[in-house]
């Protein structure tokens, strides 16, 4: 934990809490692994998302790009952190949405871990080292 961190502390508990109470939407009947996601705006609006699978399982939508769509698709563009929370302890973004992601906030702070006492800070920089940008 950096200094930044502890300063934040309190605010990335918030959005941490805020992708925890929309685990019940999640929509996983095939893997049962709910996942909440609430992304902070530049502005300080929060959107939040969870995945939402389906019989087809590619047109399955993880709980990151759900959230990162109702934003986009809302106006908001310029994001600052995304908090995740699922039902199976830490999740780290997949590769997918780290790269839908790094496409609007390449230094989109991550907040995330086992629950709200044990959590982690990282940048979608480090998870995505070199992310491809046209
Ligand atoms: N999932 C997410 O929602 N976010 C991730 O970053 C990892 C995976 C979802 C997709 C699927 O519904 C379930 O978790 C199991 O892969």
């Amino acid at each position: 934990m950096n200094k930044d961190f502890q300063a934040n502390k309190a605010a990335y508990g918030r959005l941490f809490q805020a992708a925890e109470a929309v685990l019940p939407n999640a929509y996983a009947p095939f893997s049962h692994f709910q996942v909440g996601a609430a992304l902070l705006t530049e502005e300080g609006k929060v959107f939040t998302g969870v995945n939402v699978e389906n019989s087809s399982y590619g047109g399955t939508i993880c709980a990151e790009r759900t959230a990162c769509v109702k934003a986009l698709s809302e106006g908001y563009r310029n994001f600052e952190a995304i908090a995740i929370a699922s039902s199976g302890g830490t999740a780290f973004p997949c590769g997918i949405c780290r790269q839908f992601l790094y496409e609007f906030a390449p230094d989109l702070i991550v907040i995330l871990g086992e629950d709200i006492g044990h959590l982690m800070k990282y940048t979608l920089k480090e998870l995505l080292p070199e992310g491809f940008k046209l």
